[in-house]
């Protein structure tokens, strides 16, 4: 019997979270709308067996790469324990409930900041968008902050995750999952050379 991939992921995840700080950054690969690759950071915000979900700005480029190719690529790197962890998978927008059941989570300086940011475009000056933050501040005073229409989670759907782990002599171990089916077919396990 083959072990569920994201079943490893979340005990290992955990076990990074444990170890040390920032377990939680995930380095997102997207295809620009031009063909070319795009890389930054986000967090996960949740893990299960409908995949790993991200939030971010809906007018950034990293939604402008995902309208254009609704596929993408994780990485994480936990150096505490020795593990890399890849995942690649197509795309999907998670529900407006979902988005604002997270949202309302947030420290309210985060909910006022993804109304001031209009993510990924130009800043004429760092005074701008201070005077953003403080007018949505002002226009939010005395009552909870809604989730901006601009701004919502992604789900990555796994079609592929691979652990590699360090070996002290080199050996590395790397183990890849993957299945068919748009992320609902059944997943094979294979050991590739590191
Ligand atoms: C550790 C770390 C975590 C980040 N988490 C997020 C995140 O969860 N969502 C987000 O929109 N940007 C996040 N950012 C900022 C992104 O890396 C990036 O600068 C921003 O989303 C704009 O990317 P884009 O122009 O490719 O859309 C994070 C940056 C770092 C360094």
């Amino acid at each position: 019997m083959i072990p569920d991939p994201i079943e490893t992921f979340s005990a290992l995840y955990a076990q990074a979270s444990a170890a040390g700080p920032e377990a939680d950054a995930m380095v997102l690969a997207t295809v620009d709308p031009d063909g070319r690759p795009s890389a930054r950071y986000v967090l996960l915000k949740g893990v299960d067996a409908r995949g790993f979900v991200f939030y971010t700005n809906l007018g950034s480029r990293k939604a402008s790469a995902l309208a254009a190719h609704p596929y993408a690529s994780l990485c994480f790197y936990w150096s505490p324990i020795g593990r890399q962890v890849r995942v690649e998978g197509s795309v999907e927008r998670v529900s407006g409930e979902e988005a604002d059941a997270y949202f309302a989570t947030r420290p309210r300086a985060s909910q006022i900041g993804a109304w001031a940011s209009a993510q990924s475009t130009p800043l004429e000056s760092r005074e701008t968008l201070v005077q953003r933050v403080a007018e949505a501040r002002e226009r939010f005073e005395g009552g909870d902050v809604p989730r901006p229409p601009f701004w919502s989670g992604y789900r990555v759907v796994p079609s592929a995750i691979e652990f590699w782990t360090s070996d002290p002599a080199r050996l590395h171990v790397r183990e890849r999952f993957a299945r068919e089916g748009g992320g609902r077919g059944e997943w094979r396990r294979e050991l590739l050379f590191p």
